[in-house]
């Protein structure tokens, strides 16, 4: 039996219950610490992540005389939304298959002022010599079919730990107030219990989300009739 299929079987015999109470605490015993250990590493790379934006922020403000972020937000993925997720893509329920497969364990989402500081960040964070690019999604220029946009980065940043470092994967979501607003209110509506979306509500929803556009145009047109020279 490979590794794949033990774990696979270890889980199945422990969601069809056939393993005695004593096992079953056993094997969560096992599994637990590197669980909080790898959980503990991802926490930390959300803090690095957020550093380096309220760094950025920092400098380009005092630069520039204006934020060109609003708020930066961070997350961890609960234990029951990553358990979800494994099995949804038939993963095996093991830590490491955790750090090899799901990309966004921890997430951080910073909301700017202007499409255009969107990519400028983007541009400046790769640019940074300790950050890896894993995968880049623009949901601006190719907004998805239901209207969302973002831009969405996975990369890898460096912890570092007493004696090593390490690199963790992080999801950076950078997005508009705007894109922040439709989107938030558009999960909240999509995940209501007992709610289907019909073809009417989604073209209200991608109408929404065509509004939200405009209204970043014409912000960032203002800004910059405002301030043609600066960033
Ligand atoms: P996995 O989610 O890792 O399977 O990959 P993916 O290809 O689906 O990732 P994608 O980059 O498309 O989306 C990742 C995250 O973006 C989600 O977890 C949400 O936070 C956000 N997101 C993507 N699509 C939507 C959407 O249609 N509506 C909202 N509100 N959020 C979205
Ligand atoms: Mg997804």
């Amino acid at each position: 039996m490979d590794t794949h299929t033990t774990n696979l079987t270890y889980f199945e015999h422990l969601l069809l219950n056939r393993l005695s109470k004593g096992e079953v605490k056993g094997k969560i015993q096992e599994i637990a610490h590197p669980y909080r250990e790898l959980m503990a590493y991802y926490r930390c790379a959300m803090m690095s992540m957020e550093t380096k934006f309220q760094v950025l922020n920092e400098e380009l403000s005092l630069q520039y005389d204006r934020n060109p972020i609003e708020s930066i937000k961070t997350r961890l993925k609960s234990p029951e939304s990553l358990l979800n997720k494994m099995i949804e893509k038939q993963l095996p329920l093991t830590v490491e298959s955790i750090e090899n497969n799901i990309n966004d364990v921890a997430g951080v989402r910073v909301i700017c002022s202007y499409v255009s500081d969107i990519y400028m960040l983007a541009d400046v964070l790769l640019k940074q010599d300790d950050i890896v690019l894993v995968k880049r999604k623009d949901y601006i220029a190719n907004p998805k079919e239901n209207g969302y946009r973002s831009l969405h980065l996975i990369v890898q940043i460096p912890i570092f730990l007493h004696d090593k470092k390490r690199m963790m994967k992080v999801e950076v979501q950078f997005r508009t107030i705007s894109m922040d607003c439709w989107a938030s209110l558009e999960h909240k509506i999509r995940y209501k219990k007992d709610v289907h979306i019909s073809p009417e509500i989604a073209e209200d929803l991608r109408s929404c989300a065509e509004i939200c556009e405009v209204l970043d145009q014409k912000m960032e047109a203002i800004q910059n009739k405002v301030r043609p020279a600066s960033l």
